[in-house]
C-alpha cells in the first residue's frame, strides 16, 4: 500500500529500505523523500519504520 502519496513511496520500500540498513525513521525519510511535501503521511511513515525496525 501507498504510505506516500506525494513521493509514491509504499510501505514494502520502506520496510526494504530499513532492511538495507536504514535504522531511523530519519534515515528512512532522507532515503526515500517521503514526508517531504504535504507531511502528511509522516505519521504511518513513522510506524512503519518503527515496526520494522522492532521484527529486524
Ligand atoms: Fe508523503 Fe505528502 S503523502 S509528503
Amino acid at each position: 500500500m501507498y504510505v506516500c502519496l506525494c513521493e509514491g513511496v509504499t510501505d514494502t520500500q520502506i520496510r526494504d529500505a530499513v532492511y538495507e540498513g536504514c535504522c531511523s525513521y530519519r534515515e528512512v525519510r532522507g532515503t526515500l523523500g517521503i514526508a517531504s511535501q504535504c507531511g502528511k503521511c509522516a505519521c504511518l511513515a513513522k510506524q512503519v519504520v518503527r515496526e520494522t525496525i522492532a521484527e529486524v
